[in-house]
Formats: C-alpha cells, structure tokens, sequence
C-alpha cells in the first residue's frame, strides 16, 4: 500500500532532504507518494505573488488566501481524481501538538495533505474553509511549516510496512510503549575505562529485558515524569 502525501510549499525543493536515509528508502520504495504542489504556480499576477499584508497593521507579511486554497483544490482528490485526499493538516506553531499517537494515525491513512506555512501565517478562511487539522511540532517557532513537514514524514515513514526493514524496531523503542529509551551499547566492551554493563553480556535475556525495563523507568522518571502520569492515568 502506498501513502500519497500531498505538500504545499513555496519552497517544494527543500522536501529534496527527505531523498536520505528513512524516508529515502519509504519513497525509493513507494510506501511514499510525495506530490509537491507550489502555490506560486496559483497566484493570479505576474509576479507570482502568494503574500500580502496583514489587516489590522503589524509585523510581516500573510500567505494570501486565494492561490493557497487553489493549490489545496488541485491536489485535493474531490476534484482531480473523484475522491477526498484525507485530512489537510496545516503545521503551525499554534496547533495543538503532535504525539507518536497522531503519527501512527497519520501513516495507517491512504493520503494525506500538509500545508507548510510562511511568514507570519495563512489567511485565517483558508484554515476556516479547507484546515481539517492545526499540528505543531513542538513549543518554539520556526521560520515556516518546511521543517515541520519533513519531521512528521519522517516519524510516519519509519512505521510504514516494509521500510525499517525490522519491523519490531518501531514498536519496541522510546515513546510507543509510553516512557523514554533504556541505553545502547556495542563493541567494544570497554571505551575509554568505561565498560559495558555486566548484565548485557550475560546472555541472560530475562534479566536483560529486566535492566532494560528499569533504565527506562528511571530516565523517563528524571526527564519525564509527566509520561508516566499518563500512564499510569491511561491518558495519551
Ligand atoms: N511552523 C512554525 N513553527 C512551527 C512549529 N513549532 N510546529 C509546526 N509548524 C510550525
């Protein structure tokens, strides 16, 4: 199965970036169907112009209604292809911030459509008319939605059939069973007078998964306390 995933962006070139390593692999192998879609190619004068600015006065500048939600009515599947495109999720600093919860919902759809903001914004009536879904990536402000995109493609590409090449990676590691990461060791047994923790060599997989278990109970209790509330409390 693939996922389509639809972007809007004026600069479509930065979206080049996700040609390595995961998500490289998830598009080399179509699990992604990445469809770029440049506003500009929808502004209606000849300086292609997609901003303006704002009503009211103030800093900036404000992505302008029309050629953005006629970029969202192209690559939206009501009109092109006879069948909705999934969700329009606009990245945004003010929407409400995404969990391995969303992700997982995300990479289980058939399309999905982000919008990658600039400047101050998007005319409010494009969210009103076409935003299903306000996502942020997390609590400080970057200089448009591009790096949001690639960070939710990435985190939904990794859990695509087919792409990790060890499927129990995924569900195993930080954040899917709730708490933080246990730590990782490889060879050699000793770096620079600091060994490898005894029980990791032992061979004995129940005390293993035992060591494991607690170093993820301990660092998530230092860093995270809040995870294990949810927990405890069946939230997300
Ligand atoms: N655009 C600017 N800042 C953002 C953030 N934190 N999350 C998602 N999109 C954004």
């Amino acid at each position: 199965m693939t996922l389509r995933i639809n972007v809007i962006s004026i600069f479509p070139e930065m979206f080049d970036a996700l040609g390595f390593g995961m998500s490289g692999r998830a598009l080399e192998k179509k699990a992604i169907d990445l469809c770029l879609t440049n506003p500009r190619d929808f502004a209606k004068n000849r300086y292609r112009t997609i901003d303006d600015r704002p009503y009211g006065g103030g800093p900036g500048m404000v992505m302008m209604a029309e050629p953005l939600s006629a970029a969202i009515d192209a690559v939206s599947g009501i009109k092109t292809r006879g069948q909705s495109a999934g969700p329009v999720v606009y990245l945004s600093p003010k929407g409400r911030r995404m969990t391995q919860t969303d992700v997982e919902l995300f990479a289980a759809l058939p399309e999905l459509t982000l919008i990658a903001g600039r400047y101050e914004g998007i005319d409010e009536r494009v969210i009103q008319t076409r935003v299903d879904d306000e996502v942020s990536i997390g609590d400080y402000v970057l200089a448009g939605g591009e790096f949001a995109a690639m960070v939710l493609i990435e985190a939904v590409a990794r859990l695509l059939p087919g792409v990790l090449g060890n499927d129990e990676s995924a569900v195993q590691e930080s954040f899917t069973s709730g708490i933080l990461d246990y730590p990782h060791y490889t060879r050699p047994e000793c770096f620079e007078n600091l060994r490898v923790p005894e029980v990791l060599l032992s061979g004995d997989h129940k005390k293993i998964a035992a060591w494991r278990k607690q170093q993820a109970l301990k660092v998530t209790k230092e860093r995270r306390p809040d995870l294990l509330e949810k927990r405890s409390q069946g939230t997300d």
